[in-house]
């Protein structure tokens, strides 16, 4: 309903995603394909994104012209505005000072795209350049104190410019503004949910697959699940799903994932158990970084051997998500590079499979509104993030049998009074660390001298930054307290008040 065209903004995504959040469906394509889009996909609007660019620079991103006179209604964000400025003869300069943060925005007359939004009401500027003179037909629907033509509209020709960033949420009543264009202005009607997402996608996987076979890595975690479940949906058991027990997996993970797939959903999962495999390749080793490498070779050994008896496989599919796309969607430039993630799931290319990405477009809460669309159970759907090296890494040192089990029984615990005290949804991650560190104490009447466990919960949107997490008082006395008595080989529990940066939320 919605087309948008990426100039290469590391925000343009948050643009569909505040959409779908109103329930309004977008598709996100590159600049430069924007009029062929256009005319293909008969959108009710368009939206610009931001860009990191100056439209005045001789190379900058620019659109065919004619896409103005398809009488479609279009909302230009931040490079966006300018490049209508320009495109419509006005004139953009650079700002003396690069202007970002909060701003007060004041709305001049009431006006549709601002329906049900305050005056003023806070938004979120960044930009370097700014429009210096307004193209002939256009004029100006709100300010700043910094930005003059902060909203300007093209009554006529229904094109809407704005110098602000509504899809961040820092801009308090942006979502508004944006279901105000769409809504008011394009006039979307249309109610789009996670139904429809899957329905498309699986349409889309159906159309991509055809009679082949598609091999599925699942880790247990949310989105190699709900991954393999939208998998199942689409292509029944032309979809081989292969779950590797590494050993290196919480308390009944196995089983959970088992069950979940075998019984509700009715999927034909293959264990492959690879634990004795991980161990031994892992005996004597310390070192953190090659603990890693170590778990990433094997797992491809592993995954490879099993990959090799479906011969006639031709496609993987990975439960990649939009964070971990890093890059913007399609536009080759300079948006930034944020962190990239090692994922036991991501495989060598000598591995000759073609991908398939559903959930690259989503953000972790979607994926877990999709696993509940798909029916998969909900205490799989809100698990917390686990890495894919799993428990080795939260054991500091060598990985053994025994030192496992002690970390699943107190991680275990300490999941459980989360739980008990509703807290398991307010923090991103909780877990335990073993650090091989012995400390001296006293059960009884004997001396004990035992390991110590290190509690990690933290808060965070994404698991870029962290800060841990201020829980009572109380609720960490009664872990404690379980974990010493109930958890044989522990008698000291301590509490990680490190955040991210500069410490990370695991200890390896
Ligand atoms: P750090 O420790 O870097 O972790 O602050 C950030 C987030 O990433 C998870 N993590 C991983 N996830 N493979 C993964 O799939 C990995 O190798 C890995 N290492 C860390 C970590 O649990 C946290 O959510």
């Amino acid at each position: 309903e919605i087309l948008i065209l990426d100039f290469g903004s590391q925000y343009t995504q948050l643009i569909a995603r505040r959409l779908r959040e109103e329930g309004i469906y977008s598709e996100i394509v590159p600049y430069f394909d924007g009029l062929k889009a256009a005319k293909e996909k008969k959108p009710k609007g368009i939206i610009f994104s931001g860009g990191p660019a100056s439209v005045y620079e001789k190379d900058a991103y620019r659109v065919d012209k004619e896409i103005y006179e398809l009488g479609l209604p279009i909302l230009g964000i931040c490079y966006g505005m300018q490049l209508i400025t320009v495109d419509f003869g006005g004139e953009v300069v650079r700002a003396d000072h690069h202007e970002y943060g909060k701003a007060e925005l004041f709305i001049d007359e009431p006006h549709k795209l601002f329906d049900d939004v305050s005056n003023p009401t806070i938004v979120w500027m960044s930009h370097g350049d700014r429009v210096e003179k307004l193209a002939p037909g256009f004029k100006r629907i709100a300010h700043t104190s910094n930005a003059p033509y902060a909203a300007i509209v093209n009554e006529e020709k229904e094109i809407y410019a704005i110098q602000f960033h509504p899809e961040v949420t820092h801009s308090v009543e942006g979502q508004k503004i944006l279901r105000n264009f769409a809504r008011n202005v394009c006039g979307v009607t249309s109610k789009w949910d996670m139904a429809h997402f899957a329905k498309e996608q699986i349409k889309k996987i159906r159309e991509q697959v055809g009679d082949n076979k598609v091999i599925c890595a699942l880790s247990g975690g949310v989105d190699s699940s709900v991954t393999a479940a939208l998998l199942h949906e689409a292509i029944g058991d032309k979809l081989v799903p292969i779950f590797v027990d590494t050993g290196l997996l919480r308390k009944n993970e196995r089983e959970q994932v088992e069950h979940a797939f075998k019984n509700v959903l009715h999927v034909p999962l293959i264990t492959v158990d690879a634990r004795e495999k991980f161990l031994s390749k892992l005996k004597g080793v310390v070192d953190p970084e090659e603990k890693r490498k170590i778990i990433g070779h094997t797992f491809i050994e592993v995954f490879d051997e099993e990959a090799k008896k479906h011969k006639d496989a031709k496609f993987l599919a990975q439960g990649t998500l939009y964070p971990d796309v890093i890059e913007s969607v399609s536009v080759k430039g300079p948006s930034k590079t944020i962190k990239s993630h090692h994922n036991v799931g991501g495989l060598p290319d000598w591995m000759q499979f073609e991908l398939i990405e559903p959930l690259r477009e989503l953000f972790k809460d979607e994926v877990r509104k999709l696993g509940i669309e798909l029916g998969l159970p909900s205490e799989l759907v809100y698990r917390h993030p686990f890495p894919g090296p799993g428990l080795a890494i939260r054991i500091m040192g060598e990985v053994n049998e025994e030192d496992l089990n002690i970390l699943r029984e107190a991680d275990a615990i300490l999941i459980q009074e989360l739980k008990a005290w509703g807290l398991y949804n307010d923090v991103w991650q909780a877990f335990a660390v073993l650090l091989n560190v012995r400390s001296v104490g006293v059960m009884g009447d004997n001396r004990t001298y035992d390991n110590t466990v290190a509690i990690r919960c933290v808060s965070s949107t994404d698991g870029m930054t962290a800060t841990f997490s201020h829980l009572p008082h109380e609720f960490l006395e009664r872990v404690s307290t379980r974990i010493i008595n109930e958890v044989d080989g522990i008698n000291r529990v301590v509490y990680d008040i490190s955040s991210k940066p500069p410490a990370t939320i695991e200890w390896e």
